[in-house]
């Protein structure tokens, strides 16, 4: 597909290679680059062949936040009637697993992407942060919430708060990014794409529910969130899948998974 803002690739036959295109603006979120993403994340969600996704920036740039440019002059009913970054909850209904390779700034509007998707990377040249309180706003793409769960309140309220930038490191101290990976341009796309690959070889169905069932470990209790998983665990003993992979491990042999 031909794109502006956004460069879909397919680095392996099963993984998708999303990358965000516009330098001149450290990939600044504009509203038609939004628009692009999801229309790319539904192509590659339809697409059976294709079992994980990789999203990175540039070396420079995860990206620099929602567009302020564009945000500037808007009024609240602007933003109101036009359901302003109402679309940016698409993202977060792709069944299929998002790996984010980050390096360079991820800020504001980046930040909270990052935080959308399934796993963060970070290259050891990351920087996270939700600098929006600079602006006269707050965090407003989910950031006060995801971060209040992962990294505690403490450290979320110094984040939005102070609108200070954390390092890779530190992102990774509080668990926000599963690892820093080592130095080297490319690098962290690289380990994504390994990573994506492990996750594609695997039967789609479960992969597909594991992300489910974690994801409800966000939105519900304790007791429901228990319930949810053992009733999808038990869905699970209705697909070739499970027969073949228990089946697989019983011979000794690598299961060959039909995703069915
Ligand atoms: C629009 C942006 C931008 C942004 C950078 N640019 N970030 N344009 N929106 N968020 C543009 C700059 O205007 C500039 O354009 C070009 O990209 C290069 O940026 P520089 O500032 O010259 O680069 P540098 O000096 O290296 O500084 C990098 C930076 C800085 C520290 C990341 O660009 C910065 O502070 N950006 C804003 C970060 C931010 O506040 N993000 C939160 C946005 S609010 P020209 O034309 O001058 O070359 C937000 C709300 C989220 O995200 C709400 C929910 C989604």
């Amino acid at each position: 597909s031909n794109y502006e803002y956004i460069i879909v690739a397919r680095p392996e036959p099963a993984v998708a290679l999303i990358t965000l295109n516009r330098p001149k603006a450290l990939n600044a979120l504009c509203s038609p680059l939004f628009a692009e993403l999801n229309k790319a994340l539904l192509e590659v969600d339809a697409d059976d062949a294709i079992g994980a996704v990789v999203l990175t920036g540039s070396e420079k740039a995860f990206a620099a936040g929602a567009d302020i440019k564009e945000m500037k002059d808007k009024e609240y009913s602007d933003v109101f009637k036009s359901r302003f970054l109402e679309d940016w909850a698409a993202l977060s209904k792709t069944r299929k697993p998002i790996i984010a390779a980050v390096s360079g700034y991820a800020l504001g509007g980046g930040c909270e992407l990052a935080l959308m998707c399934d796993i963060i990377l970070a290259s050891p040249t990351a920087k996270f942060g939700q600098p929006e309180i600079n602006l006269g706003v707050i965090p407003g793409g989910g950031g006060s919430q995801r971060l209040a769960h992962i990294i505690g309140k403490s450290r979320t309220m110094e984040m939005v708060l102070t609108g200070r930038n954390i390092s890779a490191q530190e992102a990774e101290k509080w668990g926000m990014v599963s690892r820093v990976v080592s130095d080297g341009e490319g690098q962290v796309v690289k380990e994504a794409i390994e990573m994506a690959k492990t996750i594609a070889s695997k039967g789609q169905i479960a992969v597909q529910a594991g992300k489910e069932v974690v994801n409800a470990a966000y939105e519900l209790n304790l007791a429901e969130g228990l319930r949810f998983e053992r009733r999808i665990f038990h869905g699970l003993f209705a697909t070739k899948d499970q027969k073949e992979g228990m089946a697989a491990f019983a011979e000794k042999r690598k299961p060959e998974f039909t995703h069915s």
